[in-house]
């Protein structure tokens, strides 16, 4: 039979795993609604009207929102162009699965982008307006925390080294932080050395918790890409920065416990 004290302990745990859940619940409620706000914004250049042009080395360059499902024939053809012509060296043989994949989340309806034209093409009517570089992003959860996930940053060649990615990635990282993202997210292929340089040298971003290779050393070595990140807050930093798969399982387990005596009814 249970005694007194035992009744009261019992009962105490219940109520400390009703706050958890309830806790948990209303973080989860919190990051779907961030993301609901940060994917119904229309155009995100609106916020930073000094992103959309960019005057620099010899570019006189305007940018222009879109999202997946809005996309033009012409300008999927474009990015398809674009995408061949910078990451059919980097993936190698792996370049044919990999097109399809891409050709499939250019189109998705939660994609959202940011075009680069030359801003002169604004003056003529009717004329084809090529397509000069492109940022593919995302609102969505890495390890319940609400990020930004950078899908694609393409730049044609004649428009790289002068400063236009550097840019791009600003307007990115205030995107984010606007949205109260937790971090940028995003990955790299370990062959591409020069985008790797260009993150990590440059952009001061680090290898995330999440990336195969701190995963797991031996998952990772089969693994062709880093998933790298670049964090605006204490907790994505603890997540995806700073602490190990074991941190993020004992997390996971905590947040099973406290649902652990719950019946879920049909
Ligand atoms: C990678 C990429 C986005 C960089 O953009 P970019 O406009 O060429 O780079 P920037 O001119 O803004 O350079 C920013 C800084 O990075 C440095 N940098 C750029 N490319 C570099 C490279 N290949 N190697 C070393 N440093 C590089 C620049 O020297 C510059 O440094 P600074 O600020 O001290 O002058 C662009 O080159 C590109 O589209 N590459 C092909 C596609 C690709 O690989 N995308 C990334 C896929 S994840």
């Amino acid at each position: 039979m249970l005694n007194r004290q035992s009744v009261m302990e019992s009962s105490r745990a219940s109520e400390k795993k009703k706050l958890k859940r309830k806790e948990i619940l209303e973080k989860k409620k919190a990051a779907d609604q961030l993301l609901k706000v940060a994917s119904a914004q229309i155009d995100h250049l609106t916020s930073f009207p000094s992103f959309c042009y960019f005057n620099k080395n010899g570019l006189c360059l305007r940018l222009e929102s879109g999202r997946g499902d809005k996309l033009s024939n012409c300008t999927k053809q474009q990015i398809q162009k674009l995408l061949k012509a910078n990451m059919m060296g980097p993936y190698g043989s792996e370049w044919a699965v990999e097109e399809k994949v891409k050709r499939r989340e250019m189109v998705a309806p939660e994609a959202r982008y940011i075009f680069v034209y030359w801003n002169a093409n604004e003056m003529m009517d009717n004329a084809f307006t090529p397509l000069l570089g492109f940022l593919h992003f995302r609102f969505t959860l890495e390890e319940e925390i609400p990020v930004l996930y950078l899908y694609e940053l393409q730049l044609d060649s004649s428009v790289q080294g002068k400063g236009l990615g550097k840019f791009l990635m600003q307007l990115v990282e205030l995107i984010a932080q606007e949205n109260r993202m937790g971090a940028v997210v995003l990955t790299v292929q370990k062959s591409n050395s020069l985008a790797m340089k260009f993150y990590i040298s440059k952009l001061r971003y680090v290898e995330s918790s999440i990336s195969p290779s701190r995963v797991d050393p031996l998952v990772g070595v089969e693994k062709n890409y880093e998933i790298l990140c670049k964090t605006f807050d204490h907790e994505a930093k603890a997540i995806l920065e700073v602490y190990s798969v074991q941190y993020r399982t004992a997390r996971r387990v905590g947040f099973m416990a406290a649902f652990s005596d719950l019946k879920f009814e049909d």
